[in-house]
């Protein structure tokens, strides 16, 4: 069946009703579109665990901050439709900026869900202010309108998705948030829309960020648990042209600090490659 692209909420809400008439279960992926193959496993996942697989494509010009990439986000609706066809989507919602925020013009307007400070003052949220409260705004709005009983996340994002799952416990929202590994490059790299801005020799210095990682795994598998000297693991892997933003040891359950390792814990990095932010993390299992 192919894919249908829908830019307006009554629409979309229309095509909803008819599939809960027919007792249809719904999973969500919200996206900002520039699909890949990491997009593609949570729709993958999304389309195996309900009968109707939404995705929204819509950058949230509300998550950027001033003097980020808004303007320059690749837009890729076409090749979008065809990744989502792929992976037995139904539905792609992509809003105009002016459906999803009639009143983005007087900014102050729009009632925002703004998670709690101790939890955005670290890694992404430190430095990206304001960030999380477009995403879990944005994402709310997307839940209120398609009212799904699953919404997929990737791992790649985990501070996002650590948040997302805190915002649904705490505001009750009845939805199941799914969870999905991060998908990487054969050589390592994490996948992200914003890979498309490295050129080949960013893309060599990129690889090392990942690599550093997989150094601080290998290391605290040999029994290094203390976290000072699982950073300096990492800063010695990466190539000494990428800026380092954040290197953190954060607990997988609570999102505190770690200084020694006794539970899981998520070890998560942003690094600046030129211009471009990429951000990628593992997972030390206890
Ligand atoms: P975007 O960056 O397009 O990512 C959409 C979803 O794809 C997120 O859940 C993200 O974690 C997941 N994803 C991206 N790269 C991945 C990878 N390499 N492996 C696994 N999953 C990956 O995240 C956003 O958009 C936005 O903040 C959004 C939630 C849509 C709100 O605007």
């Amino acid at each position: 069946m192919s894919v249908v692209v829908v830019n307006k909420i009554d629409e979309l809400r229309n095509l909803i009703k008819d599939f809960r008439k027919q007792d249809k279960t719904i999973a969500l992926v919200p996206t900002m579109g520039c699909l890949h193959n990491g997009h593609k496993s949570l729709m993958e996942k999304a389309h195996s665990i309900a009968d109707v697989t939404i995705i929204s494509v819509f950058v949230n010009p509300i998550q950027f901050c001033p003097g980020e990439d808004y303007d320059k986000y690749p837009r890729t609706l076409q090749n979008d439709i065809e990744v989502a066809e792929s992976a037995g989507v139904s539905v792609i919602f992509a809003p105009s900026v002016s459906e999803m925020y009639p009143n983005l013009n007087k900014f102050s307007d729009i009632t925002m869900v703004v998670p709690p400070y101790e939890l955005t003052d670290i890694m992404c949220g430190k430095s990206r202010v304001g960030h999380f409260d477009g995403v879990e705004t944005v994402v709310t709005k997307l839940f209120n309108i398609v009212q799904p009983d699953y919404a997929c996340f990737g791992m790649k994002d985990i501070q996002q998705l650590f948040l997302i799952k805190k915002m649904v416990k705490d505001l009750n929202m009845p939805v199941e948030i799914v969870p999905c590994p991060l998908v990487r490059e054969e050589n390592g790299l994490a996948l992200s829309s914003r890979n498309k801005y490295l050129s080949d020799d960013e893309k060599v210095k990129a690889l090392t960020i990942s690599k550093s990682l997989f150094a601080i795994k290998e290391s605290f598998k040999l029994g290094i648990k203390d976290t000072k000297k699982l950073f300096d693991v990492g800063l010695t892997n990466l190539d000494k042209n990428v800026e380092l933003e954040y290197l953190e040891f954060v607990d997988f359950d609570t999102f505190q600090k770690v200084d020694d390792i006794k539970s899981n814990t998520i070890c998560a990095i942003a690094a600046r490659v030129g211009d471009v932010r990429l951000i990628d993390n593992v997972i030390l299992e206890v």
